[in-house]
């Protein structure tokens, strides 16, 4: 999409948020990956280059040490990752009282360090870990020291059972997900920023926005299976796109003398 079609979509994408009455952000990998962190489905999408399989409890459960290789490597990236302007402008777009939740797919942490405050995040947080027989549960930084340390799997300091993320893998419930289609069921607006909504139950999210009369607005590089559902769709980059968004909500916000 070209700048001026993204300036286009960001105009209306900006008068359907400032018109809405309770407005929510769905966020997935594609608002991370200028931050450094891959997504999963995209030209250079992690599974593209990894089965799918090595994020699954099945698999943590029959090879904890090869579970923690494939880990580790990811939760290092994460960890050294900082929030992007898309991720500053969500937080903003809060603050405005514009978007009154995100909820994200995403377990990068990165919502939270850009300042967004009300936030759900279906799919867990790397920043713990906890222990499959006790439940004890420890900073990531533990699990990383010991693997460092040449314990693979890392165990835990009181009953040396197995560490594992505080993450949903493959196979197992979205814990979250009835309080996000509870939000979703009373919001007029989505705004669906880098997700190819291919995964639920998450995906369901701002489906049942759009089911209850309300505005979808895409922002995704690459088209998904909604674009004909959506109201407003933008092929640009996540940054670009909610830069653009920011700054004209903030001329409407302006003009209508609202105090911004
Ligand atoms: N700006 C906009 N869109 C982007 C950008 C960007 N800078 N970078 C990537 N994208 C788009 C890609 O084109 C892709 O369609 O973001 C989308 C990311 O889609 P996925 O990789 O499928 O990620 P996501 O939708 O979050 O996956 C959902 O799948 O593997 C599980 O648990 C994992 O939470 C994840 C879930």
């Amino acid at each position: 999409m070209s700048n001026g079609e993204c300036l286009t979509g960001a105009k209306r994408a900006a008068k359907a948020l400032v018109n809405s009455r309770h407005a929510i952000a769905f966020t997935g990998a594609g608002i991370s990956t200028e931050s450094g962190i891959p997504d999963f489905r995209g030209p250079q999408g992690l599974w593209k280059r990894f089965n799918p399989a090595l994020a699954s409890i099945d698999y943590l459960n029959s090879d904890p040490r090869g579970f923690w290789d494939f880990y580790i490597e990811r939760f290092r990236v994460l960890s050294s990752a900082k929030p992007n302007k898309a991720h500053l402008a969500l937080a903003e777009l809060e603050r405005l009282g514009v978007i009154k939740y995100v909820i994200t797919q995403n377990i990068d942490d990165l919502h939270r360090l850009a300042g967004s405050v009300n936030i759900i995040e279906l799919h867990g947080n790397y920043k713990t870990v906890y222990c499959i027989r006790c439940n004890s549960s420890y900073p990531f930084e533990l699990a990383l020291s010991k693997y460092e340390s040449g314990e693979n799997p890392p165990r835990c300091p009181r009953c040396g059972g197995i560490l594992r993320p505080n993450v949903v893998l493959f196979g197992e419930p979205v814990s979250e997900i009835s309080k996000a289609l509870e939000l979703a069921s009373i919001s007029d607006a989505v705004l669906v920023v880098g997700s190819s909504l291919s995964v639920y139950p998450a995906a369901y999210v701002p489906l049942v926005v759009k089911q209850h009369g309300g505005v979808m607005i895409l922002v995704n590089l690459e088209p998904t299976d909604y674009d004909d559902y959506a109201d407003v769709v933008m092929h640009c980059k996540a940054s670009e796109a909610l830069e653009q968004i920011l700054s004209q909500v903030k001329l409407i916000l302006g003009g209508a003398g609202v105090g911004a």
